[in-house]
């Protein structure tokens, strides 16, 4: 569910028509809905509520300040991966007791920061990581709580290759049977408190059966952890709740809860999710405009000036978004967003950007009504993983982003110029 609605013909984000922030802010650019994103996350906690979960709102996913604030505001933690995020966490104002650090490759520096913000926990990947940690907190003469992240041996056959995670042969977590060995070695650590355990098992996972085998298995482990004298009083499920690229097509927070809750109610342990998309995805569209439309061999082509620079997820992962145009002609259905949606008089057409790569393309083989130069287009599903991802590629400058929350609106990013191109290029005096 969200606030993106057909009224009167015309594409709104709430209560304000798309066309009017095009016509300002002009396009490419990302709109955001406020209301969907209280929504999405009250939606989550309440499904978690029986659980009373520490919901940390993972920043890669959308990590815009203003967003990191609002939802800041509803409660939610952050789960950061750099110290980058770290720094837009805290500059959102965000509770460093209630963030959570994961990555494989956090440097000596990320570490010093998050440590010395005083963050909650830091979800180690491997050994080596786990003794710098250590070595770190007792040069700052901290005590720092941290998780072993497991690999679960689980997966979702329906997540993609390039977005699975929790198989044995991912570059991340430790393997689940090397757990007991990794707390023999570091689980009485002065200076790093091993106390948790966490798993992210992929992105997006499409039902609550992965998760429930990865409770179950990291339940077991707990119990076998306990029994060794180790005090596990946390465990973090990490992200991976599906969002509706399809109307309908997910999952929501109550069915996976429904699941998942039973499992750990009354288990003692302290949760934490870390949800994304689930939040973010639906909450943000990409909108552009029509340049060209034209026709090449058996295809037809809709040319528009966003491109993979904006959103990079369907070149890199073939990943769906639903495309449709925000102005809808007399007498025309608001569309269903399913990708087999077919309006009257619809013709095939492959939707793609202005970069010089056969990877630029936001939709391949979709039926829209016809669009001709100067019509808006809209991406919907865009708020996660899409500006997040955006470069300057083809020295393109990135797009704007703008935040509705009821009838107002604001931009929360403004529109990069020529000259920030190249700001951090040190030009000399003369140059
Ligand atoms: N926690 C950890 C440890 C993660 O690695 C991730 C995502 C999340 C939480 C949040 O996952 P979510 O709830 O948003 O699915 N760029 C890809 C997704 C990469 C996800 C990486 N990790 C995409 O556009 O689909």
């Amino acid at each position: 569910m969200d606030y993106f609605e057909y009224k009167s013909r015309r594409l709104h984000c709430e209560g304000v028509p798309v066309e009017a922030i095009a016509s300002t802010v002009g396009t490419p650019v990302y709109i955001y809905s406020a209301a969907t994103l209280r929504h999405h996350y009250r939606r989550m906690a309440e499904a978690f509520a029986p659980l009373d979960p520490l919901i940390c709102f993972s920043v890669k996913s959308l990590a815009n300040v203003h967003i990191l604030r609002l939802l800041g505001e509803q409660g939610s933690g952050f789960d950061v991966v750099s110290g980058g995020e770290l720094f837009r966490a805290r500059q959102a104002g965000g509770e460093p007791d209630k963030i959570v650090f994961a990555g494989v490759g956090k440097s000596d520096r990320e570490i010093r920061e998050a440590i010395s913000a005083g963050i909650l926990l830091f979800n180690v990947e491997s050994e080596a990581e786990f003794e710098n940690l250590s070595r770190l907190a007792a040069a700052a003469g901290k005590t720092v709580r941290a998780a072993l992240r497991i690999n679960p041996d689980v997966y979702d056959p329906k997540t993609h290759r390039h977005t699975a995670t929790g198989r044995k042969e991912s570059k991340f977590g430790v393997d689940i049977d090397r757990a007991v060995a990794f707390f023999e070695a570091h689980g009485r650590d002065d200076h790093a408190r091993l106390d948790t355990i966490h798993f992210h098992i992929g992105s997006p996972i499409y039902s609550a059966g992965p998760y429930v085998e990865a409770i179950n298995r990291s339940l077991a482990l707990i119990g076998q952890l306990r029994e060794k004298g180790f005090a596990v009083t946390t465990l973090n499920l990490g992200g991976g709740f599906a969002a509706d690229y399809e109307e309908g097509a997910s999952p929501l927070s109550a069915d996976y809860a429904a699941e998942i809750v039973p499992l750990l109610k009354g288990s003692g342990l302290r949760v934490i999710l870390e949800p994304g998309r689930q939040i973010s995805c639906n909450a943000g569209i990409l909108l552009s405009r029509v340049l060209y439309v034209k026709a090449g061999g058996r295809k037809r082509f809709v040319i528009v000036d966003a491109a993979m620079t904006d959103l990079l997820r369907p070149g890199l992962y073939e990943a769906e978004h639903f495309v449709y145009p925000a102005g809808l002609g007399e007498g025309a259905p608001a569309p269903r967003r399913r990708l087999d949606f077919a309006p009257p008089g619809a013709v095939k057409v492959d939707v793609v950007g202005g970069v010089c790569e056969s990877t630029d393309f936001l939709a391949h083989d979709r039926l829209l009504p016809p669009l001709a130069k100067g019509d808006l287009l809209a991406v919907f599903s865009a708020g996660a993983y899409g500006f997040v991802m955006s470069s300057q590629y083809n020295s393109r400058p990135r797009a704007a982003e703008v935040l509705v929350d009821g009838d107002h609106w604001r931009i929360v990013r403004r529109r990069e110029t020529y000259h920030d191109l190249i700001e951090s290029e040190l030009l000399g005096e003369g140059d």
